[in-house]
């Protein structure tokens, strides 16, 4: 791995803990406006200081981010369908030199395995792998799931595996029962999604269990900018994540942040 590689890499994996908190903004790049995230630049405001990472595509970059904020990004540089069509059929949206000018850490890219379009986006991997070798740029490959497939470690694993052997650097997946072996048969690091929003106790029980499992991080969206108290609920992620702490401290920790927060919310 280059040096540039590895220095990117590490600004998004803390190579203090080698975990991480990536808070995923992505959504609309095929949902469209999406519930908590109608102006990302609002939704940002409580809880970017909390981020490890920010995930989110080109032009919620442009329009959303500060420039001179200091927290690193990982761009979606995958897409091309909606909602409304057949989601696999994806593309590369962005140029590994665009991704370069805007400064980011790394490149995220969704593959498809089991669908339709499963070879286009393994192709779409290898070839952003070749490029992000070419100028040191890690990737992240995130394991989506169509609707008809299991999200067992028996598929979740087939996903990863395949990832890493095409190169990424890192994987994303969703966190699944047996997800020791999944983590255990990839030799990449793996962080995972969040997924549909879940109350926040069992949201830190998913966190929890994905960091015992050896994933090293999250890369949540949902279940932070979704919740009653966002920037509480971050900070309660981060406890497990950075700071070891188990459900119920980090539970704790959200309740007594959102009670602090109490009065201001009534003002609002
Ligand atoms: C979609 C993505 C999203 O960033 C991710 O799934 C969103 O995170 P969450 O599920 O926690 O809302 O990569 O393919």
């Amino acid at each position: 791995m280059s040096w540039g590689l590895q220095n990117r890499l590490a600004r998004i994996i803390n190579p203090r803990t080698h975990r991480t908190v990536m808070l995923a903004i992505d959504h609309g790049y095929f949902l469209g406006p999406t519930s908590g995230l109608e102006v990302p630049r609002e939704t940002l405001k409580p809880i970017q200081a909390y981020a490890d990472t920010l995930m989110l595509t080109r032009g919620v970059l442009r329009t959303s981010v500060d420039p001179c904020s200091p927290t690193p990004i990982v761009l979606r540089v995958s897409g091309g369908t909606s909602i409304l069509t057949p989601l696999s059929n994806e593309g590369i949206t962005v140029a590994m030199e665009d991704a370069i000018r805007l400064n980011v850490a790394g490149v995220a890219l969704s593959i498809f395995v089991g669908s339709e379009h499963e070879r286009q986006t393994l192709l779409n991997l290898a070839h952003l792998v070749d490029e992000g070798e070419r100028y040191g740029m890690p990737v992240l490959a995130v394991t989506a799931v169509g609707k008809e497939m299991n999200r067992d470690a028996r598929y979740l694993g087939l996903c990863c595996r395949i990832a890493a052997e095409l190169g990424a650097h890192f994987v994303k997946t969703y966190y699944c029962e047996d997800f020791e072996s999944v983590v255990r048969n990839c030799p990449v690091p793996i962080v995972i999604a969040g997924g549909k929003k879940l109350p926040e106790k069992d949201a830190l029980r998913l966190t929890y269990q994905a960091i015992q499992s050896g994933a090293c991080g999250v890369d949540m969206g949902r279940n932070i900018f979704q919740s009653e108290d966002p920037a509480a609920m971050i900070q309660a992620v981060r406890a497990i994540v950075h700071e070891n702490k188990n459900v119920d401290q980090a539970y704790e920790l959200f309740q007594s942040l959102r009670s602090q927060r109490e009065p201001e919310r009534m003002l609002a």
